[in-house]
């Protein structure tokens, strides 16, 4: 990773290699923490950070499923963001709260363990490549499950539940395949490693509930856009063969962005290229996070004020 000077933690600025936890530290042990994936773009104003407010929301919420009282507020953690982007004087950059129980106290309960706060930022290139982003990529289904939702928390990311990720995302990997999508416990398809799915069929786009998936910020941001620009889209469950059938098929996600799918399952995707709505969408999300369409401005935080 591409290091940057500082990290904020608990409120003061600390040095990049200065930034170390003990050992003992209870969520490194038990997976307790909770996080977000924030992105921050250049625009003609500056840099950027796309729907901070949103981001730290869900965070708020993350701790709040997970029983964990937050030491700083909303605002704290927004200005943690935007203070952590200045002092780095980047540009763009991939930003990292996280939120954990730190050390003193071993055993699962959490009561009474001190809760410790990051945000480090650096920069952070296409999550699949320039090339997937461009040309698509090449997509497994898991013979992992996502797990059911009275079983991990789907809709707080608690670093515990990225385990099941990893499992996801190294068995594509290791099948040769950029990326993995996952079922839920009853079949359909619920999302992918670290994205939500779209597809298209017959000019409409559906995408699943989010029962089973991560209510992604990028997700939302997608739906508004796609119905700004007047095509059809609806929350819809739908199973692998239904996908294997699609016109179209991408991901969206705060590190994948919008990632055009062109494989699933060794079976095509549409004519196996990106589609004409990922095209046209992918496009209208690079404009909006980058400050170009002034109808959108609501979702950029600008660094400098
Ligand atoms: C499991 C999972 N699904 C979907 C997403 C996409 O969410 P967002 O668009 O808010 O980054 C993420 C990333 O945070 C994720 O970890």
């Amino acid at each position: 990773m591409e290091e940057t000077q500082f990290i904020w933690m608990n409120g003061r600025m600390v040095k990049w290699n200065d930034a170390r936890i003990h050992v003992l530290t209870h969520t490194l042990h038990y997976g307790t923490g909770v996080f977000e994936g924030i992105r921050c773009y250049d625009t003609p104003k500056g840099p950027a950070i796309f729907r901070l407010k949103d981001h730290i929301k869900r965070l708020v919420d993350s701790a709040h499923i997970m029983q964990m009282k937050l030491p700083y507020s909303q605002a704290d953690y927004e200005n943690a963001c935007r203070d952590s982007v200045k002092k780095n004087a980047v540009r763009e950059c991939y930003i990292r709260p996280l939120v954990y129980y730190g050390y003193g106290k071993m055993g699962l309960a959490t009561t009474g363990c001190v809760v410790d706060s990051i945000v480090a930022v650096w920069p952070w290139g296409s999550y699949l490549g320039d090339e997937g982003l461009k040309n698509g990529i090449r997509a497994k289904i898991s013979s992992y499950s996502r797990p059911t939702v009275n079983s991990s928390m789907t809709k707080s990311k608690t670093t515990g539940s990225y385990a099941n990720s990893t499992l996801v995302k190294m068995e594509a990997l290791n099948a040769g395949y950029e990326e993995a999508l996952v079922l839920d416990a009853n079949g359909f398809v619920a999302e992918a490693s670290g994205e939500n799915i779209f597809i298209v069929r017959s000019g409409e786009l559906i995408t699943p509930p989010a029962t089973n998936a991560l209510e992604g910020i990028t997700r939302k941001s997608i739906m508004e856009i796609a119905a700004n620009e007047g095509l059809r889209i609806s929350e819809q469950t739908f199973t692998r063969d239904q996908l294997y059938i699609a016109d179209e098929c991408f991901i969206t996600g705060t590190a994948a962005e919008l990632t055009p799918v062109r494989e699933v399952d060794d079976r095509m995707i549409g004519e196996g290229k990106v589609g004409p709505a990922t095209k046209k969408l992918q496009a209208k999300f690079f404009d909006i996070v980058h400050g170009k369409d002034s109808r959108y401005s609501k979702w950029l935080d600008f660094v400098e004020k």
